[in-house]
């Protein structure tokens, strides 16, 4: 007995150690930490059990027989964050260069499997050289299994990517999949052919970094959500993310007990639009006041900067937040941010999160980038997300809400179930200018008739009340009271249900 416990504990010592002290070292001198102490950050003090730490590879070829570390290469298994059920994966890069084998594989699906089976998120903490060379097409099927999964637990459990280091090839398709993907500054990086293969075949001489860096994917390509700046400050940031989200499709969005009131009216907010309607003002400080305490994690904040996307609390309820900023492109919805807001509102879909949109926006962006980008049909995609989405939706209108984008942005029409707008709001086909341009276009040549026609068409449609008039707009409210009156739509629609008709799948636009 003495000999097996001896021998239980020699193992698990040789898997705490992975690849050994000088891989350990070199994996530190990059700034990294290992796969466990990773874990340590991201998990509850003492939470985490450990599965699978005796797994072992099963090639043999290129002497790999003699080369066997257990746990091989990445380290799973489940515990808490802040209390609540968490499943994760770490790759080990000291073993093997994190490199998926056959067996690496079948761990992280048989955690991926217990994950959907009781309804927890699953983490990917990435950190790896590829597909294990020495195994071929056994790696490739591994891989095949993973990215099987990821898809099955699409909406079914949320699913978080970290790239902590190296994410290449074929790869980059399982955390592609996920609902998240973070990526740590300056040692991590995600591209599906590396800078000598762009060499070889496009003449281009780009780095690692400026490939597939994390600034690069959290800003031009938007593939990243955000970018951290080293290990500690991802794991503690995605700590505090998971803290916002549901544990499944089954479970109700997360409450957190809040000293905020409800209640709460905000006199600085009367005055946040101004005079000028064509001065532009930071939609996120709308947000951060009607937040419950200011605390909103912010998605893709460096992407699409004219739509801003991310989770807050409201009366201790998390919420989607989708909003447009007058500060980028005057808040016009383009590609880029159509894209952006659409796959959020699919993940609050999905996971029972209700939805507040904040609206201020001059329709969609006029030119040939966007006409040829496929603009129709990305801009559907956010039209599609929002009319398919039967979670709470609650929209507040501050200023502008003009032509398609009007429909576009949760309006009642798309079975928005609170509408209110501010006393500011202008919900209109188009701004009164281009309006008076196009219907008084004889009067062109005189510019004392354009301007009484333009003051005119204000008067007549630049506000609320039409809209108002049609009960498009459930209330017309003062913009200190906007955080009261969104609690207590929420409040409201707690219980909401609505019933599609069956079919297999929608096919939203690609
Ligand atoms: C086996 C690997 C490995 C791999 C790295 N290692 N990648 N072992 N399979 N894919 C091992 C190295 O042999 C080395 O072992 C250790 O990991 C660290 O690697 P280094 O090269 O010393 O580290 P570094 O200089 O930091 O470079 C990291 C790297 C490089 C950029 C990831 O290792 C690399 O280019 N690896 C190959 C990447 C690759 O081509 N993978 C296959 C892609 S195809 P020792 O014993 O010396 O410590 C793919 C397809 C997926 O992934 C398909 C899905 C459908």
């Amino acid at each position: 007995m003495q000999d097996i416990l001896r021998r239980l504990e020699e193992k698990r010592a040789q898997a705490r150690e992975g690849g050994g002290t000088r891989r350990i070292e070199a994996q530190h001198a990059k700034g990294k930490l290992t796969a466990r102490e990773r874990l340590d950050l991201l998990f509850d003090a003492g939470s985490f059990e450990e599965w699978d730490m005796f797994v072992e590879h099963r090639s043999t070829d290129f002497g790999m027989d003699k080369q066997r570390v257990p746990g091989d290469g990445v380290v799973t298994g489940f515990g808490t964050v802040n209390g609540r059920l968490v499943f994760a994966f770490s790759q080990d890069f000291t073993v093997f260069g994190g490199s998926l084998s056959e067996a690496h594989a079948e761990k992280i699906c048989k955690i991926m499997d217990k994950a959907m089976q009781v309804g927890a998120p699953v983490v990917g903490l990435n950190d790896s050289g590829g597909a294990r060379i020495q195994e071929g097409v056994a790696s490739l099927a591994g891989y095949a299994e993973v990215f099987q999964r990821n898809v099955i637990a699409s909406g079914v459990v949320p699913q978080v990517s970290l790239i902590m280091g190296p994410c290449a090839g074929g790869a980059v398709y399982s955390p592609a999949m996920t609902d998240f993907i973070f990526m740590v500054k300056d040692s991590s990086y995600m591209f599906v052919t590396g800078p000598d293969v762009v060499k070889t075949v496009t003449h281009e001489t780009v780095t690692h970094e400026e490939l597939g860096g994390a600034v690069t994917h959290s800003t031009r390509s938007g593939v990243s959500d955000l970018a951290f700046e080293n290990d500690v400050e991802a794991l503690l940031q995605l700590r505090r993310f998971l803290d916002f989200i549901p544990s499944s499709n089954r479970a109700k969005p997360p409450i957190k007990p809040t000293a905020d009131p409800a209640d709460r009216t905000e006199d600085s907010l009367d005055t946040l639009v101004p005079a000028n309607p064509n001065k532009p003002y930071d939609i996120r400080e709308l947000i951060l006041k009607i937040v419950d305490e200011g605390d909103f994690f912010e998605l893709q904040s460096g992407y699409a900067g004219n739509i801003v996307i991310g989770f807050g609390r409201m009366a201790g309820q998390t919420v989607g937040i989708v909003a447009n900023q007058p500060m980028v492109l005057a808040g016009c919805l383009d590609i880029n941010s159509a894209r952006k807001g659409a796959r959020f509102v699919r993940f609050c879909d999905a996971f029972n999160i209700p939805i507040v949109t904040i609206v201020d926006v001059p329709g969609f962006l006029p030119g040939t980038a966007q006409e040829y980008g496929g603009i129709i049909k990305h801009g559907a995609k956010l039209l599609f997300a929002y009319a398919e989405a039967t979670v709470p939706k609650v929209t507040v209108i501050t200023r502008k809400a003009y032509g398609g984008a009007y429909d576009v942005m949760s309006s009642k029409h798309l079975r928005g179930d609170v509408n209110y707008a501010w006393p500011t709001a202008e919900i209109a086909v188009m701004g009164p200018k281009g309006a008076v341009e196009i219907i008084f276009r004889g009067d062109i040549g005189d510019p004392a008739k354009i301007e009484a026609r333009t003051e005119e068409y204000r008067e007549k449609f630049a506000n609320p009340f039409v809209a108002g008039h049609r009960g498009f707009i459930d209330d017309v409210i003062m913009p200190h009271s906007t955080r009261r009156r969104i609690c207590r739509a929420l409040a409201m629609l707690r219980d909401k249900k609505i019933e599609d008709p069956w079919r297999k799948h929608r096919n939203i636009p690609l």
